[in-house]
């Protein structure tokens, strides 16, 4: 009963669309559990790349079903256009399945999302202004739309036009801008839910009966354990639970089904948006690692704050989810560095620290303590097993294990599915 999580162990964008590919080749399914189309998970294959928002990464394999499940909150909009590029490139998404439970995103949710962040100001989140925080607001207030209600034709126009009529009281009363076209909005919504009402149904069922089979169900994390809306960097977070325990919610699957859940990181940090980054480059080699990189946010474009591997944010979440394992990517970005560092603890006044501050406003003022390690100049990329990457990148690596604890089952060199070397003797339980 392989049942594997995959989650993101920093801030997002840590490679999870890659390894949920990768390890979706012998799954029966792949569940994406949580956020929305806030995610940009990129997978390359065949010199192809694919950039999902909502559609599961498990889809380019043809047998693999793909499941939305209810805690994600679906864009309509989003996912139908997602639906029709992927179906224009020769994925057929028969095994496309959502979740009636799923919460749905409206035009009035980006709307608020987009006048909320400023009104802010100059506390501004820095969020994708995909709607997500006012989406799962609503759910929590118990005043949400889901998707099974949504499909139904019945029972949609009243639905949409009492919260329409709601929310423009908002916009109008309290925002002081335009209201929306309610029924230009009805109309156009009338086109997704038709296009959409195929793939709807009771998922949980189904994950259920997959999770018993032999091939077993990838989770798909979405986000990072640091933008999780308890234990991440509050209030600059998301508004769901992309730490592992997610998976476990409304997913039709619960905490014992769980074998195994593998933590994806780069061999660095990365971060988009406001918050605090202890280990974060302004200079010279935060520049090298975004442009090599090539960071820059797969939803947004915005460019991503990089910085040094921080070992504390890691063994954190290798406490909140359970780690059993780590795929640790991006080694390729830092090649040709000289040298190379990793935060293993934090300087606060006269304390050092191993673990995160539990007054997370304690992190503004943390110094990191770095470890400094002799880096590599070779291009790596081509290289296709553990033991032919250079020595001091090999180093690199088993430095991180022994600093986080955790046992790394993979690396990789390049955003290829055949750039990810299993190390020898590791598995990530599948
Ligand atoms: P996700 O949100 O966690 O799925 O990650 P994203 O897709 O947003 O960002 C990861 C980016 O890094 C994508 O552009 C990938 O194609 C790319 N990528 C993945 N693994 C590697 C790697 O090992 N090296 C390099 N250079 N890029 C990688
Ligand atoms: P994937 O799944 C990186 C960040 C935003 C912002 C904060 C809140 O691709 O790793 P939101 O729109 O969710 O209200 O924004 O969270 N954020 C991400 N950062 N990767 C993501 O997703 C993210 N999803 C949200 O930049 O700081
Ligand atoms: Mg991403």
């Amino acid at each position: 009963m392989p049942n594997v999580v995959v989650v993101g162990a920093q801030w997002g964008d840590e490679a999870k669309g890659k390894v949920v590919d990768y390890l979706a080749e012998r799954a029966e399914m792949v569940v994406r559990y949580g956020g929305g189309s806030n995610a940009g998970h990129t997978v390359t294959t065949g010199g192809e790349v694919f950039k999902l928002h909502l559609v599961p990464s498990g889809i380019l394999h043809q047998d693999v079903t793909c499941v939305i499940s209810a805690g994600v909150v679906v864009d309509p909009a989003v996912l139908v256009e997602e639906i029709r590029e992927l179906k224009g490139r020769g994925c057929p998404l028969r095994n496309l399945r959502i979740s009636a439970l799923a919460h749905v995103i409206l035009p009035y949710h980006r709307v608020l999302d987009q006048l909320e962040e400023r009104s802010r100001s100059k506390l501004a989140i820095g969020t994708t202004g995909r709607g997500i925080g006012p989406a799962y607001a609503d759910k929590a207030a118990r005043r949400g739309l889901r998707m099974g209600e949504f499909v139904d034709d019945a029972r949609r126009p009243q639905a949409l036009r009492s919260r329409l009529e709601a929310a423009n009281e908002l916009l109008t009363r309290l925002y002081d801008t335009e209201p929306l076209d309610v029924e230009a909005i009805v109309c156009e919504y009338d086109a997704y839910a038709d296009a959409l009402s195929a793939f709807v149904c009771d998922t949980a069922p189904l994950v259920a009966a997959a999770a018993r089979g032999a091939k077993g169900v990838v989770f798909e994390g979405a986000q990072g354990t640091m933008l999780d809306v308890d234990i991440g960097t509050y209030p600059y977070v998301t508004s769901s639970h992309p730490i592992a325990g997610g998976a476990c919610i409304g997913t039709g699957i619960g905490p014992t089904g769980i074998d195994r859940v593998v933590g994806v990181a780069k061999a660095y940090t990365t971060r988009v948006g406001a918050g605090v980054f202890p280990t974060e480059l302004t200079d010279e080699i935060g520049h090298h690692i975004r442009e090599r990189g090539r960071e820059y946010g797969t939803t947004t474009g915005r460019p991503r704050r990089c910085g040094w591997l921080d070992a504390v944010v890691l063994r954190y979440s290798a406490m909140h989810n359970g780690l059993g394992t780590l795929a640790l990517g991006h080694l390729d970005v830092l090649s040709g560095l000289g040298r190379v560092k990793i935060a293993r603890a934090y300087k606060i006044g006269a304390l050092i620290t191993d673990s995160l501050p539990y007054d997370l406003a304690a992190l503004e003022h943390v110094e990191p303590v770095y470890e400094e390690l002799e880096g590599w100049s070779d291009d790596i990329s081509g290289i296709a097993s553990f033991d032919a990457l250079p020595p001091a990148c090999r180093a690199y690596v088993a430095r991180v294990e022994e600093l986080v604890g955790v046992p790394i089952w993979a690396v990789s060199v390049g955003p290829a599915r055949e750039q990810m070397i299993v190390l020898p003797g590791r598995s990530a339980g599948r």
